[in-house]
């Protein structure tokens, strides 16, 4: 089983990239920012809540992630072929809930870190936002979420990169190009396994 950390700042490509990866291997997707802008959608005072912090571009409660981080990793099939976490985690907190997670259902995880320039990311959400209808993509909660990554969610990569299952992937370049980057470490890993 291959499970993938889906890393980066926002705009970095993480959405993108999934949905190219489930194609070619057939990993499932978990991307906490749809499940909670699911939740928003149904109206319920949870998505009130929600939605309050996700338009100010802060992220959501550790103890609230964790409840959908287990829920999904509990139900995980026994084939299921892998899956790819987008968005999560976010914090040091939640990197340590997630590897105490896989751990109790015997499961490893790799994390790709897509690194991308910050003044690209800020284009490709302004451009997004256009179309996107996200109420997170407008300039001023743009560079807020982009100093929220920095601040809270990019330590983690240290800590995987301490743990040593932690890869970087050029991803100022076009979707081709980072996914072929991708996919070469995909492949290495799973012949190494
Ligand atoms: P989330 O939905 O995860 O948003 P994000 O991390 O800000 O990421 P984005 O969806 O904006 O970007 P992406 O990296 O997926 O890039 P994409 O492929 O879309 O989270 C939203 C909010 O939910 C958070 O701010 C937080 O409040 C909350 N939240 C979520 N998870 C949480 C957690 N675990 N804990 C706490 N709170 C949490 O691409 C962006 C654009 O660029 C697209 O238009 C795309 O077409 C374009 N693009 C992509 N790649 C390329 C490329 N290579 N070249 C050119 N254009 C490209």
């Amino acid at each position: 089983m291959t499970n993938i950390i889906l890393f980066g700042a926002p705009g970095s490509g993480k959405g993108t990239q999934s949905q190219l990866i489930v194609e070619k291997y057939g990993l499932q997707h978990l991307s906490t920012g749809e499940v909670l802008r699911a939740e928003i959608a149904t109206g319920s005072e949870l998505g009130k809540k929600i939605d309050s912090l996700i338009s100010e571009g802060n992220l959501v409660p550790d103890d609230m992630m964790y409840g959908v981080i287990e829920n999904y990793i509990a139900g995980l099939p026994k084939h299921c072929k892998g899956t790819i976490f987008d968005g999560y985690p976010r914090t040091v907190a939640q990197a340590v809930a997630l590897t105490s997670l896989l751990k109790k259902y015997k499961l490893d995880a790799l994390m790709i870190d897509l690194m991308v320039d910050e003044q690209l990311l800020i284009q490709r959400l302004i451009e997004r936002g256009k179309v996107s209808g996200r109420a997170d993509d407008n300039l001023n909660t743009i560079r807020h979420r982009i100093a929220v990554y920095h601040d809270q969610t990019e330590p983690i990569a240290h800590y995987y990169l301490r743990h040593g299952n932690y890869f970087a992937v050029n991803g100022n370049h076009g979707v081709e190009d980072v996914f072929l980057q991708i996919k070469r470490i995909i492949d290495r890993e799973a012949k190494n396994k």
